[in-house]
């Protein structure tokens, strides 16, 4: 009962009433105010898809392990193997740089819905499309003009409401703290969205400013960040009905998708998505098994491919089991009802009929364009050389522009190869093209790709040619070939471009698709948000009293609910926490997933708990989990206790809800939380990083 992302800006009278009798002890005020320190300025935007917050009175940040999982990667060499080893900075000087990472603190939300209806009024399509990226950017020039804010608006309510949220970004980020690999992803793949879970899913970072406190590039007389507030952080622990809050950034839902998009998204979408990312992963994995520098580059796109694998996979199957599929046709045999005599609404699932069923034959091949021919990293960078190939095949082209658009091209390159694994990507290749071949229709295949294939290499239908066809592709790409590389950029010539064999196969896949498909796709997205906006004015006309909450856009939301247990199937109880009893019933040595440092072993035989221990349990809590109402973006997110304490960090969903973006599930939705304690314990003893911890307002 504990569904809504509630805008924290727009909380309405009734439902800050209803939090406050599920037991929240603070004011409105307390959670969102423009004047005023409140929660609202301690909840950061980290990196490009996470939630932090601000810790202490130097600008510390406690995210996600996964959050951080690129920076800790990329500060890592093989010599230094952060990712792998953990890293504690036991003074400032210590920290380091986490490159492009970013932290976002929410301004001020202002409501334009007046002005973005009175300019596109009833636009639709392309028209209102283009009208309303000029008003929007109108919009945000003015709000930001001499000001460093950076501003967006964004449609809520699928585009019947338009908020402006601004927001003031600090660029020089700085890592401070991250726990070895075996214990921030304890249990891996295999655990991941799911309960009970294990995994001390932390990472620590600082944000850093000029001298007088602004937003400055890094720079190493940089100062630690004063911020407006920090959260206190409980060590009392968690108990059965617990208030909880999360504040954050949940990135998407679909609350409101239709039986059609429902239908294509069970049917075709998804599957598609999951066997190709399949192939991907199988031959990733198999090299970085292999040997742990190769297991370096790779480990931060293999585990958001594989987190996202797992999910949709996991999504089809709840959207099959509770029927949403059903319960969405009972929804909009409802609404035809009551708009039966509502000229305005009459077409609308004819409309959604038609726009689904013309764009459905495509979607497959859309997806194993994005999924599977550009999941290549060297056949996505030998697509990117088509700019390359626009400038020297521009006739009056300035030399300037051309050399411009080399050394871009000479900077990708670099970093490209960087995280290139030749061995598996070739395999990725072949399998890819392989399967494109056998499932999306002869019709839409780009003319004459395969019969060359054929020509040269032998049956389509065999594993072996196409294994042989990359081969040799990646034998003669002047991108695997620094000397050639280097040739073409001191002789650059359309012609070498054109007749190399990584770019002439990136660019007869994207080229066919994106002349053929994609403004069918583009027509489709704009009916389908004309449509949605429509359907969704009606639903909200339907039922006036009731409270509604956008979906998640990746603006601040809270969510409110409860610890709690459940249980996940006839006869089965789960506990609302789980203990390092269980890591250690769990830990499997040398395990690619369930390993544990030495020193744990230690620590937990020796029960050094600390004062982070569970006094009821003689043992540390390590995840506990709520009702919260949360998705991917939340990821980090503080989990609050009635005072506005820190108790958690939220880091995932339970597998018995993976159907939430669509429908949040009143029984089985859980949000996984990392304890607080069990951080600090991660921090303190594990790591030694007393100095961390003194930095922390501890409620206990
Ligand atoms: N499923 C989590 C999320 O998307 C990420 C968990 C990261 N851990 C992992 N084993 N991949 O929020």
């Amino acid at each position: 009962a504990d569904e809504g992302m509630w805008l924290p800006y727009l909380l309405g009278q009734q439902v800050y009433a209803d939090m406050v009798k599920k037991g929240l002890k603070l004011s409105k005020e307390q959670l969102y105010s423009i004047n005023k320190a409140s929660l609202k300025d301690v909840i950061i935007i980290f990196g490009g898809g996470c939630t932090g917050e601000i810790v202490s009175s130097q600008g510390l940040i406690f995210t996600n392990h996964h959050c951080g999982y690129d920076a800790i990667a990329s500060a890592s060499s093989m010599a230094h193997n952060y990712l792998k080893n953990g890293f504690y900075a036991h003074n400032k000087q210590e920290e380091i740089p986490a490159g492009k990472l970013s932290a976002q603190f929410l301004v001020k939300v202002e409501d334009v819905t007046k002005q973005v209806t009175d300019t596109l009024q009833t636009l639709d399509g392309e028209e209102r499309q283009q009208r309303q990226q000029r008003l929007f950017n109108n919009i945000v020039n003015a709000a930001t003009n001499g000001t460093g804010y950076e501003a967006k608006v964004v449609p809520m309510f699928k585009g019947n409401q338009y908020l402006l949220f601004i927001y003031e970004r600090y660029k020089d980020i700085r890592l401070v703290a991250a726990p070895p690999e075996s214990v921030g992803k304890f249990g891996g793949d295999t655990d991941n969205w799911e309960w009970p879970r294990h995994t001390g899913d932390f990472s620590v970072f600082r944000v850093y400013t000029d001298k007088n406190g602004a937003p400055a590039e890094y720079a190493a007389d940089n100062v630690p960040l004063k911020p407006r507030y920090f959260l206190p952080v409980s060590i009392k622990g968690v108990k059965e009905n617990d208030y909880a809050m999360v504040f954050g950034y949940p990135g998407g839902t679909n609350r409101y998708e239709t039986s059609y998009g429902v239908q294509l998204k069970t049917a075709v979408e998804n599957p598609a998505i999951v066997g190709l990312r399949d192939i991907r992963l199988k031959y990733m994995f198999e090299q970085m098994k292999k040997d742990p520098a190769i297991k370096l580059k790779m480990a931060a796109s293999y585990a958001s491919i594989a987190n996202y694998w797992k999910f949709y996979d996991g999504e089809t199957k709840q959207l099959l089991k509770y029927h949403v599929l059903e319960d969405k046709q009972a929804e909009e045999a409802a609404f035809r009802e009551w708009a039966h005599d509502k000229p305005q609404y009459q077409n609308l699932f004819t409309d959604y009929a038609n726009a689904y069923k013309e764009w459905a034959p495509y979607t497959k091949h859309r997806i194993y364009i994005n999924e599977g021919i550009l999941g290549s990293r060297l056949t996505a960078f030998a697509a990117s050389l088509q700019s390359v190939e626009r400038s020297l095949t521009q006739p009056d082209i300035q030399p300037e522009m051309l050399q411009k658009s080399l050394q871009a091209a000479d900077k990708a390159r670099h970093a490209f190869l960087e995280d290139e694994d030749k061995h598996s990507d070739q395999q990725i290749m072949a399998a890819v093209c392989h399967k494109f071949y056998t499932d999306i229709p002869q019709a839409q295949h780009p003319v004459g790709f395969y019969d060359a294939i054929k020509a040269k290499f032998g049956s389509l239908d065999d594993d072996n040619t196409y294994r042989m066809w990359a081969a040799a592709l990646m034998k003669s790409t002047i991108i695997m070939n620094d000397d050639k590389w280097a040739d073409f950029v001191a002789h650059p010539d359309a012609a070498t471009l054109q007749t190399d064999p990584a770019f002439a196969y990136a660019g007869a896949f994207t080229k066919n698709y994106a002349t053929r498909y994609l403004p069918l796709y583009n027509q489709f997205m704009l009916k389908n948000g004309d449509l949605g906006r429509l359907y969704l004015k009606g639903v909200m006309e339907m039922q006036p009293a009731k409270k509604w909450y956008p979906d998640a856009n990746f603006t601040m939301r809270l969510t409110y609910g409860q610890v709690k247990p459940y249980s996940p199937q006839d006869a089965i109880h789960y506990d609302y926490v789980c203990t390092m009893k269980g890591v250690l019933e769990k830990y499997k040595p040398g395990d690619y997933e369930f390993d544990l440092p030495e020193k744990y072993m230690d620590l937990y035989r020796q029960k050094d708990f600390g004062p982070y221990k569970d006094q009821k349990r003689n043992d540390m809590v390590v995840c506990f989990i709520t009702t919260n109402d949360i998705t991917g973006g939340n990821s980090g997110s503080p989990v609050l206790n009635a005072n506005g304490e820190l108790i958690g960090l939220a880091f995932d969903g339970n597998y018995e809800a993976l159907s939430h973006k669509i429908q949040f599930d009143q029984v089985y939705n859980r949000t996984i939380c990392v304890d607080i304690r069990y951080v600090l314990w991660c921090i303190d003893k594990l790591g030694g990083a007393s100095n961390i911890i003194s930095e922390l307002k501890l409620m206990k």
